[in-house]
């Protein structure tokens, strides 16, 4: 804990204001992804009739007009394939074609989506019955995305890897064999999602625009913190117009079978963090079925806009208290005067934690906006930290403006991991939690290869030049690493050990320069191992 208020004093001295606007213009191509998904609801008890009125549904209740443009066909329109192996649709629920299907939403002005598995068999028909199996993209990549993109004329996929399990394929070979099928057909700027319901690992992001992180969502909150938690530590991966997918909203939904639903407290905690983590927004309710209070979250207006900021980012944790979490992002310009901030009681606990202004990355307060009540809260507005106390499941979400200042301590825990996966069995460096590593987390598994490196993506300079950098690190045994600054080395550090690799830490310290703007520093060994490490400290040089 002295060590924490230690870092907290050392990182607030040194905080370095700017005095002019340095911020960066940036825009990525694809938004996240919004729509609605049928799955959630109905499973496999989809049929032609149904979609279509879903897809009215979206456009005449005010969904489409909110940006809700996607109607996403999942598993359960297949049927065995025919003798040459072709893929069919089942006639019976969908008698006029998945053609005649998809012109339907787009004569709405909507988008329409589908789904497969990239390997043989789709999920649903593991267990339920054999109307699936066999109906996956292997063996047929190119044929069958030809049929969907250029005959059928869809415009988002959903793959799945059930049957990629079952064939044993290899995720990364697999996948980008489809990327390449779905870049060799006509239509071009189709949507394609990953569902390996794990973090795949930093490949996907070559090949799709979102990916999901976790297993499914469920309707209760436990499997929404769930989703939340394993979300936290994954936001540099989210970057560039490509996204970690959070899985459907569940949202004014019931499971079917069941009355499970989340309390409308939770519902606006899950809807938020969606949005500020850019997840996609996919509706998993019956879109005629809704709740107006539901229907009020998944159209607010603000948290729309918190998930469809042009800069595309993640949202790393920039304070945390327990099981209370403070995540933010800039929001319109890198480094601008306005950042989206959540505030997030994930435990059982009502909490009480002062936030903190300079975490946030700002000098001093000018405004804050609260995105429930879409109003300002003036008391909010500080120069040093304002208390936000929250029931359990409950948050604040916020827009927040002032004049910046440069952060001055990156945590390894929201580091880019280049080797970094969360599937079981994969050879990855992992994020760790330990109380005595600042922030509760650290980096472990790194180095010995020259691709398993950490990274800071967005170390942000004012006016650029010389910094003094400290990286804090634990190792029972000697370790080295050397560390890069915009592609060229700048220090190398070797016979790195603490003794103990749980809880002694030590620093080693070093000068780089950054340039004006943003910056990026790896730590990396392409041979040894790398000590596990906790945080990058920086400050400006003195003259
Ligand atoms: C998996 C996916 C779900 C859904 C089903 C369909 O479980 O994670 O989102 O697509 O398959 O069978």
């Amino acid at each position: 804990m002295r060590r924490l208020l230690f870092v907290a004093a050392f990182a607030g001295l040194l905080l370095c204001a700017c005095e002019r606007d340095y911020s960066i213009k940036y825009e990525v191509g694809h938004t996240p992804t919004m729509g609605m998904s049928f799955w959630n609801a109905f499973q496999l008890n989809i049929n032609e009739d149904l979609v279509k009125d879903q897809a009215l549904a979206v456009k005449e209740l005010g969904y489409a007009d909110a940006g809700y443009k996607f109607i996403n066909i999942d598993d359960g329109f297949q049927r065995p394939r025919g003798p040459e192996g072709n893929f069919l649709s089942d006639d019976s629920l969908f008698p006029s074609g998945m053609r005649a299907v998809a012109d339907y939403i787009h004569s709405l002005g909507l988008k329409a989506g589908i789904y497969t598995d990239a390997g043989d068999n789709t999920c649903g028909s593991e267990n339920i019955y054999a109307y699936g199996l066999g109906t996956g993209l292997y063996g047929h990549e190119k044929e069958d995305c030809k049929l969907f993109f250029d005959e059928w004329d869809y415009d988002f996929i959903k793959i799945d890897f059930c049957g990629g399990q079952h064939a044993k394929l290899d995720e990364r070979e697999q996948y980008t064999k489809i990327a390449e099928a779905i870049r060799a057909c006509d239509k071009k700027d189709i949507i394609f999602n990953i569902c390996r319901w794990r973090f795949p690992g930093t490949w996907a992001a070559d090949l799709a625009t979102s990916w999901r992180t976790t297993y499914d969502i469920r309707p209760w909150f436990s499997r929404v913190k769930y989703i939340i938690d394993e979300n936290l530590w994954l936001q540099a991966y989210t970057r560039d117009g490509h996204y970690n997918d959070c899985d459907m909203l569940e949202i004014g939904s019931k499971w079917p079978g069941s009355d499970a639903c989340l309390s409308p407290e939770e519902e606006f905690t899950h809807m938020a963090y969606w949005c500020i983590a850019s997840s996609p927004l996919i509706m998993g309710c019956d879109m005629r079925k809704v709740p107006e209070a539901s229907r009020e979250v998944m159209l607010n207006k603000d948290l729309i806009a918190m998930n469809q900021d042009k800069l595309g980012l993640g949202a790393p944790v920039v304070q945390r208290q327990g099981e209370t979490y403070v995540v933010a992002k800039d929001i319109e310009r890198i480094f601008g005067p306005k950042r989206a901030v959540v505030v997030m009681n994930l435990g059982e606990e009502p909490s009480s934690i002062d936030v903190s202004v300079a975490d946030l990355g700002f000098e001093s307060i000018k405004s804050v906006y609260d995105c429930k009540v879409h109003t300002e809260v003036p008391e909010m507005a500080s120069e040093s930290s304002f208390n936000v106390s929250l029931e359990p499941h409950c948050c604040v979400a916020l827009f927040v403006t002032g004049k910046r200042i440069e952060k001055s301590v990156y945590q390894a825990e929201e580091s880019f991991m280049n080797m970094f996966s969360t599937i079981e069995g994969y050879q990855s460096p992992v994020y760790l939690p330990n109380e005595s590593a600042d922030m509760g987390m650290y980096a472990a598994g790194l180095g010995c290869n020259p691709d398993n490196w950490l990274q800071w993506n967005n170390v942000f300079s004012c006016k650029g030049g010389e910094y003094v950098a400290s990286v804090r690190y634990t190792s029972a045994n000697p370790t080295a690493f050397k560390v890069s600054v915009n592609g060229r080395e700048a220090a190398s550090f070797e016979d790195l050990s603490t003794g103990d690799d749980s809880s002694a830490w030590e620093s080693v310290n070093f000068k780089i320069k950054l340039k004006r703007g943003l910056n990026q520093i790896r730590l990396s060994n392409d041979t040894g191992f790398m000590p596990s490490i906790d945080c990058i400290t920086l400050h400006k040089a003195e003259r």
